[in-house]
């Protein structure tokens, strides 16, 4: 059975639905709409050449130095201010729709269809898009929802191991930054690297009515909100320090576990808060493996010295304090300040280093 439900924006509230079988209908109901479409999907959508836009799902076409490409896309294809855009595509295709679509004229309306479980289950709400500049991760973006999010969950029978987890990873981030009984709920909906649709469909729905609660209460990221940060500021600095061969949702994941550990080597945590972190960090360290086998490709080995160089120059910093969300206390999540010097540097890199030991991930330095 779909289920939907509203979010409430200040640019106006928007539809999320949530449901298999939708893919269809939004090609058919749409029939002067432009469509942006990742190009890895053209070939099994049935959408006309000229109405529509590909565009390369990596990680360096979110740069605002493509963007000029993308607009001069769009004015080919004929748009205009009236035109509605449907997107269908991953996070990075989301990020170039919502910073392409605000730009065009001054904001054009568009719809969101989500293809992976990341953007299934955390980025489809909320609106923002992050745009990397020269090399550095996410500097630049604002504020565009969509007018409405439609999502397929039969999208995810195409996705690999690897994807479905980075996926899971963002919804466990979610449900961990409301509440252990958030977290736990979400455990209980069985996450696992292979699902049935119903199954991610209760995940999808589970981890975005959390989230809609992070947005409306915060819409522009100054307090509740920032608590969905968990486990960026230290992922953010393993994707760039791989040159991105770490995913987004996988170096989130692992940047939680660095997050815990850290918090960990401070004190910071009393005897439940260990044990309710270790329960996150085990289910981390679960789902990166499916019959004993790791689901990621390793690095060869992680240049700890230019992440640290990748985490030191994070957008989230304060000019004389590092900023990082961590688990305090009983578990619940923090944002903490800590100031810039030695000492913190080297407890830091050596949260990266337990951490990723326990994962098997070696650094060089
Ligand atoms: N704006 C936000 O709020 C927000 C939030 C979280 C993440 N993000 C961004 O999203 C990006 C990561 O998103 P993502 O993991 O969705 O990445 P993505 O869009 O790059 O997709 C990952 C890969 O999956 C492929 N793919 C897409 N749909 C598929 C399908 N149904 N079957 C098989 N393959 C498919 C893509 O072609 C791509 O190769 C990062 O750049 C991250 O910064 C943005
Ligand atoms: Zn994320």
């Amino acid at each position: 059975m779909p289920e939907s439900f509203e979010v409430s924006a200040s640019a106006g509230s928007y539809l999320v639905a949530v449901g298999q079988g939708l893919l269809k209908k939004v090609i058919a109901d749409n029939p002067d709409a432009l469509f942006m479409v990742d190009d890895y999907l053209a070939s099994t959508l049935p959408i006309p050449e000229t109405r529509r836009i590909l565009v390369n799902a990596a990680e360096s076409n979110k740069s605002l130095e493509r963007m000029p490409e993308i607009v001069l896309k769009l004015r080919e294809l004929g748009a205009n201010r009236g035109s509605h855009l449907v997107v269908i595509g991953g996070g990075v295709i989301q990020d170039i729709a919502t910073f392409s679509a605000s730009i065009y004229m001054r904001g054009i309306r568009w719809t969101y269809m989500p293809t992976t479980l990341l953007s299934m289950a955390d980025s489809c709400i909320g609106g923002k898009s992050s745009i990397n500049v020269l090399g550095y991760k996410n500097l630049v973006g604002n504020f565009y929802p969509p007018k409405e999010v439609l999502i397929d969950a039969d999208f995810v029978a195409t996705l690999d191991a690897e994807k479905v987890v980075g996926g899971l990873f963002e919804a466990a981030k979610i449900c961990y930054a409301r509440s252990y009984q958030d977290f736990q709920a979400y455990l209980s909906e069985g996450p696992a690297a292979k699902m049935s649709a119903e199954k991610v469909q209760g995940i999808i729905v589970r981890a975005l009515r959390t989230k809609k609660w992070f947005i409306e209460i915060d819409e522009f990221d100054q307090k509740e909100r920032l608590l969905l940060n968990f486990g960026h500021t230290f992922g953010h600095a393993i994707e760039a320090g791989t040159d991105f061969g770490v995913s987004h949702g996988i170096a989130v994941g692992v940047g939680m576990m660095i997050a815990v550990e850290y918090a960990r080597k401070r004190g910071w945590l009393s005897a439940s808060g260990i044990e309710r972190t270790s329960g996150l960090t085990s289910h981390v360290k679960a789902m990166l493996k499916v019959d004993g086998s790791s689901i990621v490709t390793a690095p060869e080995a992680i240049d700890l010295k230019l992440v640290m160089e990748k985490f030191n120059n994070d957008k989230k910093h304060l000019s004389n304090v590092y900023r990082m969300i961590c688990p305090c206390g009983d578990g619940e999540l923090e944002v903490v300040s800590e100031p810039k010097n030695e000492e913190v540097r080297r407890d830091i890199a050596s949260a990266y280093e337990s951490a990723l030991g326990e994962i098997g991930w070696t650094c060089s330095s």
